[in-house]
Order: structure tokens, then sequence, then C-alpha cells
């Protein structure tokens, strides 16, 4: 039987923070095929974080397919938009939910992944941030612009970089990316857009580059709408919701599982030849030219 087997690999995946986005349900399937799960989680929620998972909040979507709950080897605190101590300014560094933390920059976590577990197989890149999401293009200015790009694509670089020499031959990288990149999507702003489009040009151009190097492949999901929390953040994502449900080919709810399946196979041996590509998992959402519900194809009467 043809099977999705990660028994004995080591996958890190950054952008956990609590059960509801898709890092978790990545997380999630990885560990249903066997591999050991090594979390970064941004330095600011990482107490929080660490709070509700100990309390057991997360318990029920813990829950394995053999009753098990899934298990973290290590979280991390991991703060994307530094490569290196010299990089936090001082107001971050002496801000209170930072203050107590040590070792959050990219350098520091990929060092203590390698010191800590030796070479890894799979990475996972599942953050985005945008401080001006809310507002257009137009009206966003080059801090949020750059701000947006800074932690939500030059991370996947920056810890691409950092992590390639502790990934063994083989291995596979991943991150996750929206529709938004490529066509019109009103209301993703500050810049997201721009950071998702750079995103899925650079996993072309870090395919060949990390493929030559290392051995590693490169590729991005392109996932449909889910209320996850960075997504409720932008303000309008239930319509969305509602709307792919609506007008996608597969008129159904976009469960957070199925992108971490996708995930699973594209991380997996099964995917060997596929790399420096855009995987939709978006129940057909980015195939459609026209909105179904759209009052002017309704039939007059
Ligand atoms: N939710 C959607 O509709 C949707 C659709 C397509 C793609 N995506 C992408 O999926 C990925 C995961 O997002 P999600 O929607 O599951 O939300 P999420 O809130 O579960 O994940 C985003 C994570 O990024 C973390 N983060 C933000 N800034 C960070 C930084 N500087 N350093 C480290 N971590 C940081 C947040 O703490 C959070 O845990 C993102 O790349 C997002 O753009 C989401």
């Amino acid at each position: 039987m043809l099977q999705i087997n990660l028994k004995g690999k080591k996958a890190f995946i950054a952008g956990i923070g609590d059960d509801q986005g898709y890092g978790w349900a990545i997380a999630k399937a990885l560990a249903e095929a066997g591999a050991e799960i090594i979390v970064g989680t941004w330095t600011p929620i990482m107490k929080i974080f660490l709070m509700s998972l100990n309390a057991g909040k997360f318990d029920a979507s813990r829950k394995l397919s053999d009753g098990s709950l899934m298990n973290f080897a290590k979280i991390y605190p991991l703060d994307a938009s530094f490569d290196t101590p010299d990089d936090i300014p001082e107001d971050i560094r002496e801000n209170k939910r930072y203050k107590e933390v040590e070792g959050y920059t990219i350098a520091e976590v990929a060092e203590a992944i390698a010191k800590d577990f030796g070479k890894i197989d799979i990475f996972v890149h599942s953050l985005a941030n945008a401080p001006e999401v809310k507002k257009p293009l137009l009206e966003t200015s080059r801090k949020g612009y750059l701000a947006a790009i800074s932690s939500s694509t030059y991370s996947f670089v920056s810890l691409l970089a950092h992590l390639g020499p502790h990934m063994k031959e083989k291995s596979a990288a991943l991150s996750l990316t929206y529709l938004a990149s490529e066509k019109i999507i009103p209301g993703y702003g500050g810049g997201m857009s721009s950071a998702k489009a750079a995103l899925e040009s650079d996993t072309r151009t870090l395919a060949w580059e990390a493929g030559r190097k290392w051995g590693i492949r490169i590729n991005t999901i392109s996932a449909g709408t889910l209320g996850s929390r960075a997504a409720k953040a932008i303000g309008f994502i239930e319509k969305m919701i509602e709307y792919s449900e609506i007008n996608s080919p597969l008129a159904k709810n976009l469960q957070a599982a199925e992108v971490g399946n996708v995930a699973a196979f594209l991380l997996s041996d099964l995917a060997s030849a596929v790399t420096g590509t855009i995987l939709y998992v978006d129940n057909g959402m980015h195939a459609m030219g026209v909105a179904v519900d759209s009052p002017s194809l309704q039939e007059s009467k």
C-alpha cells in the first residue's frame, strides 16, 4: 500500500501560536505520518501558547488517529523579523514580552535546533505579518510595506539560508502563499499581496539554489481561506470563506487538515521530483474566472 511515511524524520515548523492555523494542521499531518515535530512560536505569544498547551486547552485538537496526543519535541521562541541579535531594535529588546526571552533570532534558533537535534529533514514556514494589512496598497507606508516583506517573505529566505546547512540531503521546505499574489483580492493590503508574490518567485529561485547547493526541495502551497488568528486580523475573513464556498468548483468548507495532508505529501519522499511549484489547495477557487453568485449572472425574471 502506498503510504506517506515520515517515521524517523525531524520537522521544524515555524509559525504555530494556537491550534487554529495552517501550521498546526501541517504539524498534525506530519505527526500522523510519524515525524518528530519541532516548533517555532512568535516570541510575544510564546508564553500564552505554552500556558494554553500546558493547561490542556489544545488537547482535543492534539488527538491523533491512534488516540495518542501530538507531542512537540521542543518549542523555540522565534521572531523571524530578525536574523541576529544585532538586528533587534532597543524598543523590542526592552518590550516586556521580549525582555526575559533569549535566543529568538533566526540564526540563534537555527543553531539551537542543530545543537539539540542534529540534522533535520523538513522545514515549514507558516507565518506572515503585515502591520498595515487593513490599509489598501495605495495608503500603505514604506515602513509598513517593508515590514510585511521582511516578516512574511525574507523570513523564509533567511530561515532556509540558516537551516539549509543543518538539513539532510533530499530534505524539503514548504511555505504558504495566497491567491492575492496573482489576482486582485481587495482588502488584502499593507503589502501582503506583494509579499506573497515575492514568496512565490523566491520559491522558484530557491528551488534552484537550494536544490543545487543542498539537494533540498522548495515548494509553496497556495491555500484557500481559513479563519485563523492571522486571517481574522484582516477583518473580512468570514465573508471570504463564505464567498469561496459559494463560488469554488468544490462548493464546500475548506478544512485546514486538507492543507496539512497535501503538505505531508509534498514534504515526503513521494514528492521527490517536485520542487519550485505552487500547489493550490483551495477547493479550486484559483481556477474561477467569474463569481457565480454575482447578481449579474442571475436569470432575469
Ligand atoms: N488563513 C488564510 O486564509 C490563509 C490563506 C492562504 C495562506 N495563508 C498563509 O498561511 C500561513 C499561516 O497563517 P494562518 O492563516 O494559518 O495564521 P496563524 O495565525 O495560525 O499563523 C501565523 C503565525 O505567524 C506568526 N508570526 C507572525 N509574525 C511573526 C514573526 N515575526 N516571527 C515568527 N512568527 C510570526 C504568528 O504568531 C502566527 O502564529 C501564513 O503564511 C498565511 O499567509 C493563510
